[in-house]
């Protein structure tokens, strides 16, 4: 408990501890104040089109089944058959109408209602009743395609939790009227990592991009970034922990890399003021607290040729100190053709796929960051969390939330970890 004040107060005045990145009692502490509680990105509804279809993610340690009914409506239980406990559904996707445990054969529509108990009139004699030994429901919503789940079934709606972030969560989803879907399943791989560095360079490590992934400057995978890289501005929702960092060049086309068609069509689907700030953006990236992030950037297939933009979602699962299940998804705007989308997966998959060239670079940094922070020595040791302390909001930007300019910048982060601080403390 004294850690956590500490450290908030740390947080407050521009430092963090580098041990909150690779420590048990740390992860202990996530896993049952914030995991317990936050509302947790589970799937995309594009990825369960179809009656039956299912997906198991995770929330903290809870496997999870997220499934759509043949009713069409989606449904999440506890991966769990209720009679032992064994895990119900031993795959990551699929489609079935009923689960039945390998056990002793319980069976489950996918709505999580139990249906079928073998022996049940010779064994239980009328005393077990099937409506009290459903699966255990886990309550969720959904924004725009995105289905979040929380194990709180007190807390606020994930509208509240959402906030005024949906204005920047549009620029990765509302791709023309048809919005967007995942293009091919996620790549999904374990890692030596912190969830939380993840997290926190995608709420805006605009600082990292030119050294990190220089060799895309060098080779012209950037199209038209030039030395301009760090304009564009940081976005956060105070107290929400939710950030952007939104990258800008002057001398990059409004939307360029989308098909124009597509372009012209968005403009219709944003509102006036989420089109004023979107046209300007170049690259963007951007974390819902804790662990999903978005980003979208212009690569150029070709160095030097004209960029195809494209869009990857990812979540970080912690499932222990200092490593982390990664998923990572391409979204593709569902109108598009097909052409357009296979061009954008491509882009995405050479640079963020799992074997990414910006993936590689990112990862072997934040690995050798993770194995620091277990060090014995770094027990006290804090980062500057200060870049941007005294910087002023930019009065002429019109989106929602506390922005400062260039995005080059400490606040996203700091606000970030106030949040998380404030869920270890319990006071969310
Ligand atoms: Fe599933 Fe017994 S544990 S039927
Ligand atoms: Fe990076």
């Amino acid at each position: 408990a004294d850690w956590v004040q500490r450290t908030r107060q740390g947080i407050a005045e521009g430092r963090f501890p580098a041990r909150a990145f690779n420590d048990q009692s740390v992860y202990d502490l996530e896993q049952k104040h914030l995991f317990s509680r936050a509302w947790c990105f589970l799937a995309h509804e594009s990825e369960i089109p179809s009656a039956g279809d299912y997906v198991t993610r995770f929330i903290g340690n809870n496997n999870i089944i997220v499934a759509r009914g043949e009713d069409g409506t989606i449904h999440a239980n506890l991966n769990m058959c209720r009679h032992r406990g064994n895990v119900m559904c031993k795959s990551e996707m699929g489609n079935s109408s009923h689960f039945r445990c390998s056990f002793h054969g319980w069976t489950y529509k996918n709505t999580g209602q139990l249906i079928g108990v073998p022996y049940m009139k010779e064994g239980y004699e009328g005393r077990l009743k099937r409506k009290d030994w459903a699966m255990v429901p886990v309550r969720i919503d959904s924004y725009e395609g995105l289905i979040f789940g929380t194990l709180d079934p007190e807390s606020e709606s994930l509208g509240e939790y959402l906030g005024d972030f949906r204005f920047y969560l549009d620029l990765y989803l509302k791709h023309g009227e048809q919005g967007c879907e995942v293009h091919g399943p996620p790549d999904h791989w374990l890692a030596n990592t912190d969830w939380k560095i993840c997290a926190e360079n995608f709420a805006g490590d605009g600082y990292h991009t030119p050294v990190a992934h220089q060799w895309g400057f060098h080779l012209g995978y950037f199209p038209s970034s030039g030395s301009t890289h760090s304009q564009g501005w940081a976005a956060s929702v105070p107290g929400r922990g939710h950030g952007v960092g939104l990258g800008h060049s002057p001398n990059f086309p409004p939307f360029g890399g989308f098909p124009p068609e597509l372009a012209e069509e968005m403009k219709t689907v944003f509102s006036a003021e989420q089109t004023e700030v979107f046209s300007k953006v170049r690259t963007a990236v951007g974390t819902v607290f804790p662990n999903l992030s978005f980003l979208m950037q212009p690569f150029s297939l070709v160095p030097g040729e004209p960029g195809v933009r494209f869009v990857t979602m990812r979540l970080y699962h912690p499932v222990g100190p200092g490593r982390m299940e990664m998923y990572s998804w391409c979204l593709v705007p569902k109108g598009a053709s097909k052409e357009y989308k296979d061009a954008a997966y491509r882009a995405y998959t050479l640079a963020f796929g799992q074997a990414g060239t910006f993936e590689q670079d990112d990862f072997e940094n934040w690995a050798k960051v993770t194995r620091s922070a277990a060090s014995t020595m770094v027990a006290d040791v804090d980062f500057p969390y200060s870049m941007g302390m005294d910087s002023d909001p930019d009065p002429n930007f019109v989106g929602p939330g506390h922005v400062v300019t260039p995005y080059v910048n400490d606040t996203n982060f700091r606000n970030l970890w106030s949040r998380w601080g404030d869920y270890l403390a319990n006071e969310v």
